[in-house]
């Protein structure tokens, strides 16, 4: 592999840099694409660059030199989690296409109580910018010390929605995370590391 012989059996390959001869002949690879899950840390943005000179999601990618590597949606400056990157603009396409967004989930701490009627709004669908948004999945997981932990689950990707659909209940977001995109979940990743996906993660989201 790229001029080195490779004995360890499962060594992995990123097929969009990595070249793999066997007895001399390239491997064309099945992959043609890059798919990758990134946590986001909070303080960075998800464009390519910013005009204010703030980080941006691509900082957290330095070693990987493949182009047109773009992020399937957004998260906020101040949200972290979950973030995909691919240069497949089909997939992307899909995934993102308002008529069937897949299901992101959230977790949310938010100040103050989420008594029951705030919960069963935010669930029956709230009006943000002037528009009603979907059903959603709400949890209240736990409320201490003043702050209510939450787990939301949403099928849009309106701008900002999980912080002004809590607006639309009168309380703040202090803390957003992503954790799951459809079935795909952050797991152990840490805070600003990335992976490939696994080709079975691929699949489901082509399936979607
Ligand atoms: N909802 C938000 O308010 N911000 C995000 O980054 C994602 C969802």
């Amino acid at each position: 592999m790229n001029g080195k012989v490779v004995t360890e059996l499962g060594t992995s390959v990123n097929p969009a840099n990595d070249s793999v001869t066997v007895d001399g002949v390239r491997v064309k690879s099945v992959a043609e694409y890059t798919y990758i899950m990134l946590y986001k840390p909070k303080g960075c943005i998800t464009t390519v660059n910013d005009e204010l000179g703030r980080k941006t999601v691509y900082d957290y990618l330095t070693d990987i030199d493949v182009p047109h590597l773009v992020p399937v949606g957004r998260l906020d400056y101040d949200t972290e989690g979950l973030l995909l990157l691919t240069n497949d603009g089909d997939l992307t396409f899909s995934l993102t296409h308002p008529s069937h967004e897949v299901e992101k989930t959230y977790i949310v701490k938010v100040e103050g109580e989420m008594p029951e009627h705030k919960l069963a709004q935010l669930r029956k669908g709230v009006v943000i910018d002037g528009v009603k948004t979907n059903r959603s999945r709400v949890k209240l997981l736990e409320y201490k010390d003043g702050i209510s932990r939450l787990r939301v689950s949403i099928t849009e990707g309106r701008n900002r929605q999980v912080r002004k659909m809590f607006e639309a209940v009168e309380r703040e977001v202090i803390f957003l995370k992503r954790i799951a995109v459809g079935e795909l979940r952050l797991g152990g990743l840490a805070r600003g590391a990335y992976r490939y996906l696994t080709d079975a993660e691929i699949a489901y989201l082509k399936s979607l």
